[in-house]
């Protein structure tokens, strides 16, 4: 199967733990190569609910290496707890490996976090973030100023020592920072235990490549979370596109064979910033309540609107998406209409169906225009059996047709559906074809 690299197409939460767990059945490797903790991949097993944080799903299936990745922060102590977690429950199946290369992220980082985003809002309710509060942001900046700590240098403690020392000389006006003294042995501590699960991930990597093993990239947080190209500053603080996926995990862009949009069949976005189609009144309520949707890593409520093509363009541009996987379909069986956003009017009148304004303060202005699908009927478990045992031919003939409306105004073909949470509740439609650009959408002219 080569190297596949599954990618969030929305704002985070689109069920990619799901998605990457049916997938991972094929797979030797899966490898998780950007973001930490903030990540809360959930998957329904048969034993009962998972949500994974820094490990890759593939650490529940026998016979494949879970991979924390090179592009990753990493909270050592909070990494150490996820994986006891799973062995105690006895799902810890597959192997893990954890780059030597991920950065870590202290405590430092996450008092920090929580005081940066005080500082904004007390400046300006509006400006809040709304980040997890798990570091993520202050661990990438230290990588960044080349003065963070790397996995891989928890077992020298010299090291150690002067990064702290450098850390702690900088961060002098956060408040509530742990006590060094207490913390750099801790450190050392938990570096020691984590040592025989560390190595340099990316060199197992490239032998799997030339032996043709099955790799897949797990995608975490979203396109439209990108640092660059997602809707700044609400964003998050690493490259979670097909392209950061790469560089996450030192996998080469010529051994890419697909790269698989994942989107729900409406939309939901968790902390602040733009959303064009946010339902704040009772369909949205509907949609949190029908959809389960709060958060998996903090618990609070998402945000719900409807499914934004304009978005869904731009991301598949930005990606290379080879094919989508549209998930929790199920959600909407039951309603009158399935209202899906085309275009935008911009704040001048102009339109656009495929490019985001680049500035979230323009984006937070724009109109979305809608055009209203029929839906499809309500999902009762014997339609969920038969899809489960007859394939896409059982899904009900007006998804069918939604699909390959998807299909037509993206011009990604829809490979996989989710209709529900289980791990066998997706089903597969075909080999994807390739499909023309669709009209309105400029072609690069060269
Ligand atoms: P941070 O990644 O914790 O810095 O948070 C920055 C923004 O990204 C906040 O709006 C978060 O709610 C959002 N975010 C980060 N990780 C995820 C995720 O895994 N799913 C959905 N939203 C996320």
């Amino acid at each position: 199967m080569g190297v596949r690299v599954v990618v969030g197409a929305q704002f985070g939460d689109e069920a990619k733990g799901k998605i990457t767990d049916y997938l991972a059945a094929t797979a030797r490797y899966v490898v998780r190569s950007g973001g930490g903790p903030n990540a809360g991949h959930s998957i329904h097993l048969p034993e009962g609910p998972v949500v994974l944080h820094q490990l890759s799903c593939g650490v529940l299936r026998h016979g494949v290496v879970g991979v924390s990745g090179p592009g990753m922060v990493v909270q050592p102590f909070a990494l150490e707890d996820e994986l006891h977690d799973l062995e105690r429950r006895g799902l810890l199946r597959g192997e893990v490996a954890l780059s030597d290369r991920a950065h870590v992220i202290l405590p430092i980082h996450e008092a920090e976090d929580a005081w940066e985003d005080a500082l904004r809002s007390k400046r300006n309710p509006a400006a809040s973030l709304g980040t997890t509060r798990r570091g993520i942001g202050p661990a990438y900046a230290d990588r960044a100023g080349r003065w963070g700590l790397r996995v891989g240098e928890l077992s020298r403690p010299a090291i150690v020592r002067e990064r702290l020392d450098l850390l702690y000389a900088t961060k002098a006006t956060v408040p509530d920072l742990p006590r060094r003294e207490e913390l750099e042995p801790e450190l050392i501590e938990v570096g020691a235990r984590l040592a025989p699960i560390v190595r340099p991930t990316e060199s197992m990597l490239w032998d799997a490549v030339d032996r043709g093993d099955g790799i897949l990239l797990e995608g975490a947080q979203s396109a439209l979370l990108d640092v660059d190209f997602g809707t700044y500053p609400y964003v998050t603080s690493s490259h979670p596109t097909s392209a950061g996926a790469l560089v996450g995990s030192g996998i080469p862009p010529t051994a890419v064979d697909a790269v698989i949009g994942v989107a729900k069949a409406y939309n939901t976005r968790v902390g602040a910033g733009p959303f064009p189609t946010e339902d704040s009144g009772t369909a949205g309520e509907f949609l949190r309540r029908v959809g389960g949707e709060r958060g998996a890593t903090t618990g609070r409520p998402r945000r719900c609107g409807w499914l934004d093509l304009v978005q869904l363009r731009y991301v598949s541009r930005l990606n290379g998406f080879t094919s989508l996987a549209l998930t929790k379909v199920d959600v909407l069986g039951g309603l009158d209409e399935v209202p899906v956003c085309t275009q935008y009017v911009l704040a001048d009148g102009s339109t656009t169906r495929d490019v985001l304004p680049t500035h979230a303060e323009d984006l937070e202005k724009v109109q979305p225009v809608y055009e209203r699908l029929p839906a499809w009927p309500e999902f009762h478990e014997r339609t969920k059996e038969r899809i489960r045992r007859e394939g896409a031919s059982a899904l009900p003939s007006t998804l069918r047709r939604f699909l390959g409306y998807i299909t037509d105004e993206t011009g990604v073909p829809v490979e996989w559906v989710g209709f529900g949470a289980a791990r066998e509740d997706t089903v597969w439609l075909g080999p994807p074809t390739v499909h023309a650009r669709p009209t309105g959408v400029a072609a690069w002219s060269g």
